[in-house]
């Protein structure tokens, strides 16, 4: 009994295998290291392979006798995805076919998705709901979507069962500060603020502070990324109960602003965040937060940090690794 996670080399995808691990799981990474670390698992049996890479993984899946799944690997950048669209829909969409295919061909029918909340686009209203229209706004965002069909498909053609998690905004680092986001690949508020605050940037470009909030800057739903490796953890044994495939919101619930995150920011940090207000990004909603109540009674899954504890953990990793992990 053991986890194959692809992309388990990321972010995201690294600090849920360091939550496995600890929890005595067996894991196994499939990562091309495009984007991951191999310090970011230390210990941890890594195959680096792509995900269409059939022979790579049927013997990972053999080897370590792997019954279930956890998709993290795809590329995620809104804006490279509006450039370089076939990479997205090779990449995420028939690679993620192709996977599968290779699973289910060795009886391994479970699998937990790394999905987005992007997959709604400009939510007709917030909080948002699981039933929210589905709107992708980026090639990124419809191939989030289209891999929540393609899995769907395969659990009527061949008995699939899933769980889509539709991420918020994942930011935070390890409490110990010894792993967090690298932030040379990342333009998200948080690692770009804490870059800034550090010295390492020019000032943060907040995209606006003319929107109709209460402090005229766009609202979000930052997670932490120990509440999203929990959440992953959660759906593993959901399926392994016997769980119906599912889509799920996993967000906190409560919006902050982008002024919000900066104050945060700037109290942990314990200095300022320089910062210059500039005009509005395209595709920017102006508010999105979760409803958490589906994933809460399905999985019993809810946000235990705050955005104090993810900007406090972000500020003990960045301030510490100012290379990331060198
Ligand atoms: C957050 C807020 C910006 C940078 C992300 C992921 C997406 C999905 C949802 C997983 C916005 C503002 C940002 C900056 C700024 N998650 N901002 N200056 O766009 O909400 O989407 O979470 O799939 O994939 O990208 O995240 O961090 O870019 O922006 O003012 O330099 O911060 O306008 O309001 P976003 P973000």
């Amino acid at each position: 009994m053991s986890v194959l996670v692809t992309g388990g080399a990321g972010y995201i995808g690294s600090h849920t295998v360091r939550r496995l691990h600890a929890d005595g799981a067996d894991v196994v990474v499939l990562d091309t290291l495009e984007l991951g670390y191999p310090q970011a698992i230390p210990g941890i049996p890594l195959v680096r392979a792509s995900i269409d890479d059939v022979d790579a993984v049927t013997a990972a899946c053999k080897e370590h006798r792997v019954t279930q799944v956890i998709h993290f690997a795809g590329y995620k950048s809104v804006g490279e995805s509006m450039e370089l669209p076939t990479k997205y829909w090779i990449n995420n969409v028939a690679g993620t076919a192709t996977l599968v295919d290779t699973m289910l061909g060795l009886g391994v029918d479970q699998i937990v998705f790394s999905s987005s909340c992007s997959v709604n686009g400009t939510p007709d209203s917030v909080p948002v709901a699981e039933d929210a229209a589905i709107r992708p706004e980026s090639v990124y965002a419809a191939s989030k979507a289209m891999v929540e069909q393609v899995l769907g498909w395969y659990g009527v053609t061949h008995g699939l069962r899933s769980v889509s998690l539709r991420y918020f905004n994942a930011a935070g680092a390890e409490a110990d500060g010894r792993h967090g986001e690298v932030w040379d690949r990342s333009i998200n508020l948080v690692p770009v603020a804490m870059k800034a605050a550090l010295g390492r940037r020019p000032p943060l470009q907040v995209f606006a502070d003319d929107y109709p909030t209460p402090d005229g800057t766009c609202i979000r739903d930052y997670i932490h990324v120990d509440d999203l490796a929990d959440a992953h953890v959660r759906a593993l044994a959901y399926l392994a109960g016997g769980g119906a495939s599912i889509a799920l919101n996993v967000g906190t619930g409560i919006g902050s602003s982008v002024l919000d995150v900066i104050k945060a920011t700037e109290r942990a940090a314990g200095r300022p965040v320089p910062h210059d207000i500039v005009g509005r990004r395209a595709g920017d909603p102006v508010a999105t937060y979760a409803d958490p109540t589906l994933i809460n009674a399905t999985l019993g899954w809810t946000a235990t940090k705050t955005l104090d504890d993810i900007v406090e953990t972000a500020w003990r990793w960045h301030s510490t690794h100012l290379d990331g992990y060198g």
